[in-house]
């Protein structure tokens, strides 16, 4: 199982280029399920996610090529299995996505329930109880939801989520997309990543207004053709890299981010003494104020507030800032594994229940930790490149799931990371 070593303490400087957000990669790649016509996705990360739905994808009867680095290009005329088997989705939650393209196109699809994972629970009820809105009939069989439209075909309808979810959403987008007449969807998820995944299906021949709202209004149509379209650039790891600029008090020059879609993060970020500088519409320029960091209160939130998938890493910022500041969960349950491996280099942090309060700022020592999920690797990478002396952080899997060449990307503004493999030999990361 690979590891990183890092060695602490030297501040990053230079330009780092910011890959396509994977959370939009994902769900774009399941709408190409919805056509029999080629759809062309641009700038689509090279992550393990991506690599697992392309496979998905394959399995199910599509062809997926890659005619040059990070463009896929999917055809899925050739569908004929409807079943997203566990081996998959154990490994990826976000297989659920590929239920609601199927059950669509084809009036039945077989996903195996996601189960529980690191940060909680994650139940998928919302989706199927939109589906079952829809016309689906929707069982439970052995661990698999099973649903099928009994008309072929499912029906719109007026849909409120009554908690926001982001799958959520997508699914029943894709899904009314094919629908017969009009679906609302009420209380819908507003992240950059739907109103992107909107875009492509509106360039398939889909009818859909309101994206990037709390409520979506979808026409129905009977065929979805051909599109080519290029993925937004990652705010997750745009906001992972501004933090590893202010927590080893370097300076990073942040390209092909769209600072839009983080206002939440770069305002608290900048509250709590981080100088970010929009040179332009896609580039940052980011170092800590001359007058350090300073604690802030952070409460995660569905967008356009602070984000959860943020949360970690800026708990690792947290323990480096002047004060005390309190770090409010409420999107999941269990999503503090980090925290304990935190303390475990000399963080002052207290959890109760869903709040963490951490006291700072501590001198961070290297240490032995293991990465529990893929942001709580993130947080755990920041902590060590400003901690002294060497970590060693077990289980990077879970990075590899969602950051694009994280090694490379880090080593090229001077962190001393590597990747390696057991306690022996080591390997440096040679994808691209
Ligand atoms: C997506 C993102 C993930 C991010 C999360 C919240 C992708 C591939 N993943 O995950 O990175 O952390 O949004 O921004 O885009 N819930 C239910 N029932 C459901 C669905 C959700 O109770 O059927 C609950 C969840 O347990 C959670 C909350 O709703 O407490 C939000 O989850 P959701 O927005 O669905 O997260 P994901 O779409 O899984």
């Amino acid at each position: 199982m690979d590891k990183f070593l890092v060695r602490g303490g030297r501040p990053l400087h230079g330009k780092i280029e910011i890959s396509g957000a994977k959370n939009s990669a994902l769900p774009c790649l399941a709408a190409t399920l919805l056509s029999s016509e080629t759809v062309t996705l641009h700038n689509v990360p090279y992550v393990k996610d991506l690599i697992t739905f392309r496979r998905l994808l394959e399995d199910l009867g599509a062809t997926a090529l890659t005619p040059e680095l990070r463009t896929v290009k999917v055809n899925a005329s050739n569908v004929q299995i409807f079943e997203a088997p566990y081996e998959l989705v154990k490994t990826m939650r976000a297989s659920v996505l590929a239920l609601g393209p199927l059950l669509a196109r084809f009036g039945q699809a077989k996903v195996s329930l996601p189960g529980g994972c690191a940060i909680g629970t994650r139940p998928i009820d919302l989706h199927l109880k939109a589906f079952e809105q829809l016309g689906a009939v929707v069982s439970l069989e052995s661990g698999d939801v099973v649903a099928r439209a009994p008309k072929g075909r499912l029906v719109g309808n007026t849909i409120e989520f009554e908690k926001v979810t982001v799958t959520g959403t997508e699914n029943v987008m894709m899904a009314a997309s094919l629908a017969i007449g009009k679906t609302t969807i009420k209380n819908s998820a507003q992240e950059p990543e739907i109103d992107d995944l909107a875009e492509l299906l509106n360039k398939m021949g889909a009818r859909i207004k309101g994206a990037g709202t709390d409520t979506i209004e979808i026409e129905g149509v009977e065929a979805l053709g051909s599109a080519e379209h290029t993925i937004i650039p990652d705010r997750i790891e745009t906001g992972t890299f501004i933090v590893a600029a202010a927590i080893t008090g370097g300076e990073l020059e942040i390209k092909s981010c769209d600072p839009s879609h983080l206002t939440a993060v770069i305002e608290k970020l900048r509250e709590a003494g981080v100088d970010i500088e929009e040179l332009n519409q896609s580039t940052l320029r980011v170092k800590r104020s001359s007058g350090g960091l300073v604690a802030r209160d952070v409460t995660t939130e569905p967008h356009p507030l602070f984000p959860t998938d943020m949360q970690a890493q800026y708990m690792a910022l947290m323990t480096q800032a002047e004060g005390e500041s309190k770090v409010v969960e409420t999107i999941f349950e269990n999503r503090f594994m980090h925290a304990s491996e935190l303390i475990r280099m000399g963080a002052d942090i207290q959890i109760a229940g869903n709040t963490a309060v951490v006291r700072g700022k501590t001198q961070l020592m290297g240490a032995k930790i293991i990465a529990s999920d893929l942001r709580a690797s993130a947080s755990l990478v920041l902590a060590a490149l400003c901690a002294e002396g060497e970590t060693r952080i077990d289980r990077v899997y879970h990075i590899d799931r969602g950051y694009e060449t994280i090694v490379r990307k880090l080593r090229s503004l001077g962190a001393d990371i590597e990747r390696v493999q057991d306690a022996s030999g080591s390997v440096h990361e040679t994808v691209a």
